[in-house]
C-alpha cells in the first residue's frame, strides 16, 4: 500500500471538518503513519453546490455514496451523513467491499453498534468511533486502551453541549429556558428541532456507547433512565445557589455487586465539583477506577474541528490497523467478549433528592408533603422558599435525605394528586461521591 486511501461520505459539519485536517496536516499525518493519508472522493447529495478548499480541486466528488463503497482504490470510508437508515447500508456496504470504516454516529452505534462490529470482525475489517461520543475528548481510546488495566466502578459526564451551554446562560444571567433555547437556536448551538439535544436523547446514545465501552456489556439503549431539561427553570437554579449547587444534564453510570444503573438527567451539582465547572458548549467525563481511582477528560463535545480530529485519528488507527495485516482486529468496545447486561434494581442505591413544587398557596401544604415522605418512610433534609412574588404561583423547595428511585417516584406520585399543586413536583437527583 503507497498510500491510505479514504472516502468521505458525508460533507457537513463534521465531513467539512475532516476534510480541512486531512488536507492542512497532510504532512505530519504522513509521518506519523508512514504513508501519506491521501482523500481519493467525498461525497453528499448536493456536493456539486458546495465549495471546497483549494487543495481538495483533485478529489472525486459524488452524489451518491454508493461510488464511494464501491471504488476499488479506496481503503478506507468514513460515514459523516448521520441518521441509522442509509448509514447502515453505508458502514454495511463498506465492510462488504473490503474497506475499513469510521464512523461519528452517536444514534447508530448506540442502537446498532455491536451487530456492526460483529460485521467488521467477519470481514476481518477496523470499525472505528471515536467521535461518536464526546466529540473532541479521545475518551474511547482512554477507556479502551490508556485505563484498560483498570476496572471501573462509575462514570459521570456532560455529554451534550447544547444542553450545558443552555443550562450554563441560565444560570449566568437567571433567564429562562425557552429564552436561551431561542438564543442558542440562532447561534447554531441548538437545532431548529431541539428534541434530540434537550429531551436527553442525544446523551443517552452517547452514554449507552460509553458505558458499553467501561463495562463490557452490550448497554440497551432503551433501558437507560431519561430526562431532559425542558422542565429546568430560572428558579431552580436560585434555590441551587441557596444550596451552593448548581445543575448540570448529567449522565451517570454506576455499576454495583446487583449490577448497572444507567441515567441521563438534570442533577443538583456542588458548586465545588469539578463536572460543575464544566460551562458553554464543553463537555467533560468523570471515571472512577477501582485501581487508578479518579480521572478527568474535558474539551469540546461538537463541532466541526474537534470531531474532525476524533476521525483523523481513527483513519489513522484503521491505517495502522490495515497496515500492520494483522487478522484480528482490536474491538472499538475494549472487550473481547462482551458480557450480558444487567440492569441494577432500582431498590439498590440511595441518593438525596431535590424537590421544587409550584403550589396556589394555602394552609397546611408543607404538612401534607412532610406526611406523605413520612408515609414513604423519606427524611426531610431542608424547605427553602424565596420571598413570595406570586401567592398563586408559589415555587418552593424540599431536598430530602437519601432514598431510592423507587421511594421517591412513589412519594411524587401521591403529592401529584394535591389539587393545589401547578404542575407535578420536578425532581432532580443531588450528586453525592461515588
Ligand atoms: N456536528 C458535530 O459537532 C458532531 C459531533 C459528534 C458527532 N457528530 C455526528 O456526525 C455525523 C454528521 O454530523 P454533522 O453535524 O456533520 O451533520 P450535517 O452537518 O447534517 O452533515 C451531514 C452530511 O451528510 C450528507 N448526507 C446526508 N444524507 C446523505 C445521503 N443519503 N447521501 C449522501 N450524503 C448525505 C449531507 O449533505 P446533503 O444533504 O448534500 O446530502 C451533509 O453533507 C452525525 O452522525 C452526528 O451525530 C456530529
Amino acid at each position: 500500500m503507497e498510500s491510505l486511501n479514504v472516502g468521505l461520505v458525508g460533507m457537513g459539519n463534521v465531513g467539512s471538518g475532516t476534510l480541512q485536517i486531512l488536507l492542512e496536516n497532510s504532512e505530519q499525518l504522513a509521518q506519523k503513519l508512514g504513508i501519506p493519508v491521501k482523500v481519493r472522493a467525498v461525497c453528499s447529495r448536493s456536493i456539486q453546490q458546495k465549495s471546497l478548499p483549494e487543495a481538495a480541486a483533485d478529489i472525486l466528488r459524488v452524489t451518491d455514496w454508493r461510488d464511494v463503497v464501491n471504488d476499488p482504490d479506496i481503503h478506507v470510508v468514513a460515514e459523516l451523513i448521520g441518521g441509522t437508515d442509509v448509514a447502515r447500508q453505508v458502514i454495511e456496504s463498506a465492510l462488504s467491499q473490503g474497506k475499513a470504516v469510521v464512523t461519528a454516529n452517536k444514534e447508530l452505534m448506540a442502537r446498532d453498534g455491536l451487530r456492526l462490529w460483529q460485521a467488521a470482525s467477519a470481514a476481518s475489517r477496523p470499525l472505528a468511533m471515536e467521535a461518536s461520543a464526546a466529540g473532541g475528548i479521545p475518551i474511547h481510546s482512554v477507556l479502551r486502551e490508556g485505563i484498560a488495566g483498570d476496572r471501573i466502578d462509575a462514570m459521570a459526564g456532560i455529554l451534550n453541549g447544547t444542553c450545558n451551554f443552555i443550562l450554563t446562560e441560565m444560570e449566568k444571567a437567571g433567564r429562562g429556558f425557552h429564552d436561551v433555547l431561542a438564543e442558542a437556536q440562532q447561534l447554531g448551538y441548538a437545532e431548529a428541532d431541539p428534541s434530540a439535544d434537550v429531551d436527553g436523547l442525544d446523551a443517552r446514545s452517547k452514554l449507552a456507547i460509553l458505558a458499553t465501552i467501561a463495562f463490557g456489556c452490550g448497554v440497551p439503549v432503551d433501558d437507560i433512565l431519561v430526562e431532559g431539561i425542558r422542565r429546568v427553570s430560572d428558579v431552580d437554579f436560585a434555590y441551587a445557589a441557596q444550596l451552593r449547587h448548581t445543575i448540570r444534564l448529567l449522565c451517570v453510570a454506576r455499576m454495583g455487586t446487583e449490577g448497572l444503573s444507567l441515567s441521563v438527567r438534570p442533577t443538583l451539582l456542588p458548586k465545588d465539583a469539578i463536572l460543575a465547572n464544566v460551562s458553554g458548549s464543553y463537555n467533560a467525563i468523570w471515571v472512577k477506577g477501582a485501581y487508578g481511582q479518579d480521572t478527568f477528560y474535558y474539551g469540546r463535545g461538537a463541532g466541526p474541528l474537534p470531531t474532525g480530529v476524533a476521525v483523523v485519528s481513527d483513519i489513522l488507527h484503521a491505517g495502522r490497523e490495515l497496515l500492520s495485516g494483522r487478522e484480528n482486529r482490536v474491538s472499538p468496545y475494549s472487550f473481547k467478549q462482551l458480557t450480558q447486561y444487567r440492569a441494577a434494581p432500582p431498590e439498590s442505591f440511595k441518593q438525596p433528592y431535590y424537590l421544587r413544587f409550584r403550589v396556589e398557596n394555602r394552609f397546611g401544604i408543607i404538612a401534607d408533603l412532610a406526611a406523605i415522605l413520612r408515609d414513604h418512610q423519606i427524611g426531610i433534609d431542608a424547605v427553602g422558599q424565596l420571598p413570595i412574588t406570586n401567592w398563586r404561583d408559589l415555587p418552593f423547595v424540599i431536598t430530602v435525605e437519601p432514598a431510592t428511585e423507587g421511594e421517591i417516584r412513589a412519594a411524587v406520585e401521591t403529592m401529584s394528586r394535591l389539587d393545589y399543586l401547578l404542575e407535578p413536583p420536578l425532581v432532580m437527583p443531588m450528586l453525592v461521591r461515588f
